[in-house]
């Protein structure tokens, strides 16, 4: 897949009462990627948005929707989530024994495949599976929630991914989600971040597009403290 930067508004932190115009506007920021978390109560604490509403912003939008499975057996559910609308899926490493199937049968959907590390869980862990991935997303706080912290450890888990991808010559991009904002996206991007999720630093600010368009510029020159 291809490396460029993107952000990825998360729309978990959008207002529901008018999702369409959310969408509208941060697409006109040059938006073409959103990220959709999916949470059951159990893997997480929390509960945010299942399938129906997925099939309603896959009928406003044309932007590539990224899919994030904070549940368990995600496996039971990959094809329903294509179906309703994802063009990618991720599943965490913790909910998944059998992540080189899982990974397989999100691929086999048609949608690509991404595999999530919470924070406790280190990069190693991944070893037998880069080779599959379509990506890895670095989880940058615990998830559940919105609006936390970044935990910085994160950082050397970027630079790990971006350097063992290097070194094998393997292609999946690297994401990140949790905390992201203008105060970190350029040592996030220096690392060798690809894609950056931004839900509060987006649609909890005064202006979306403008803060899509300001990460977006931050971490295009992060970018270029890394090449
Ligand atoms: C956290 C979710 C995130 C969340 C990010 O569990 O996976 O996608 O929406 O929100 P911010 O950017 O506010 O941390
Ligand atoms: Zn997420």
């Amino acid at each position: 897949m291809s490396h460029e930067i993107q952000i990825l508004p998360s729309l978990r932190a959008a207002d529901f009462t008018r999702i369409g115009e959310e969408i509208a506007t941060v697409e006109s920021a040059g938006t073409t990627t959103l990220h959709y978390d999916g949470m059951d109560g159990r893997f997480v604490p929390n509960i945010s948005m299942g399938l129906p509403i997925l099939e309603s912003i896959r009928k406003v939008t044309k932007c590539w929707l990224d899919v994030h499975l904070m549940i368990v057996e995600p496996e039971r559910y990959v094809e329903a989530f294509r179906a309703a609308g994802a063009d990618s899926i991720s599943v965490h490493q913790e909910a998944s024994p059998h992540l080189h199937r899982t990974l397989s049968l999100i691929q086999a959907t048609g949608a690509k495949a991404g595999v999530v590390l919470n924070p406790a869980t280190p990069v190693h862990t991944l070893d037998d599976v880069l080779g599959l991935a379509d990506f890895v997303l670095v989880m940058s706080v615990n998830p559940g929630y919105g609006g936390q912290k970044f935990i910085p450890a994160a950082l050397h888990k970027i630079r790990q991914l971006d350097q063992i991808r290097r070194q094998r010559n393997l292609n999946y991009c690297i994401e990140i989600d949790g905390g992201v904002d203008m105060s970190n996206i350029l040592e996030i991007s220096e690392a060798g971040c690809d894609w950056f999720v931004a839900g509060s630093s987006v649609f909890r600010s005064e202006s979306p597009a403008t803060a899509v368009r300001d990460l977006h510029t931050r971490a295009v020159s992060g970018r270029q403290l890394l090449a």
